[in-house]
């Protein structure tokens, strides 16, 4: 804790990258855990998480989100998630990125976000490419966009390319940061997980928070435990 403080006291350029583990506590369930009842051990992501199974059974893949964007909207952000808004304003240059498609970041009040793998809030007409902001859960599934054309979760399927440009900005802000912090993400998707190995390559600090140890563990800073008890700590410890 006091080497993670020491770093975060003296940097000026902080990259987090954040996963399912941050909203854990905001009663949002993981995708890997060890416990074994982990949102994948539960559904087959094959059937529910890939441009073919969205032809296949456009209605069955579309309950599914319905479901989590109900449990999405429904959710509160919590302390961790608080504490990394504050940062945004604490730190002359922050870049938050992030797994999580739930929005609580944003909720929270973050603004200076990537978000590698989409947004449930956002969904996207096949025929145009165009994204929209849709809050309201659907009544009726698929929706239909007003020119007619189907509509779809605004998320990154496994075999699909990130959206353009989000992983160059998030390893060029890693490049440039005094220090990476790793929040609630089991390292186990790439090209996300790639920005650990990258900072470790170029001797920047990696402070990482989780209940559980990654791949990486060996090479970073590691504060075991929840990280909506260990940021607001961190938190306190940079305050006082
Ligand atoms: P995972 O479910 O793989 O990992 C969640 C991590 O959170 C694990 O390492 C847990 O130990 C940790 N954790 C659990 N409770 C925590 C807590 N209270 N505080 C902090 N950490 C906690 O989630 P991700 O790494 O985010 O992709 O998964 C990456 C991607 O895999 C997701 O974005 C998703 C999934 O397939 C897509 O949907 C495209």
């Amino acid at each position: 804790m006091e080497e993670a403080v020491q770093y975060l006291r003296s940097a000026r350029r902080v990259v987090l990258l954040t996963g399912a583990g941050i909203s854990k506590e905001s009663g949002l369930d993981t995708f890997r855990d060890s416990e074994g009842d982990g949102i994948w051990s539960r559904y087959n992501p094959m059937e529910l998480a890939t441009p073919q199974a969205f032809n296949k059974d456009p209605e069955l893949v579309w309950k599914w989100y319905n479901w989590r964007r109900e449990k999405a909207f429904k959710a509160m952000p919590n302390a961790g998630h608080e504490v990394l808004a504050e940062w945004e304003n604490q730190y002359p240059e922050f870049l938050l990125v992030t797994q999580n498609v739930d929005g609580l970041h944003q909720r929270a009040g973050s603004r200076k976000i990537v978000c590698l793998h989409g947004n449930l809030l956002e969904v996207r007409c096949l025929e145009t490419d165009r994204v929209l902001n849709r809050l309201d859960s659907f009544k009726t599934v698929p929706p239909f966009c007003h020119c007619g054309s189907m509509l779809r979760p605004h998320i990154v399927w496994f075999g699909e390319a990130l959206y353009p440009g989000t992983m160059e900005t998030a390893i060029n802000a890693v490049k440039n940061a005094d220090i990476l912090v790793v929040v609630g993400t089991s390292l186990a998707v790439y090209p996300a997980a790639s920005m650990v190995p990258y900072a470790i390559n170029e001797e920047i600090p990696v402070i990482e928070i989780n209940p559980e140890k990654s791949d990486f563990s060996n090479h970073t800073i590691f504060l075991k435990g929840e990280s909506g008890t260990i940021l607001p700590n961190l938190q306190k410890a940079l305050s006082d």
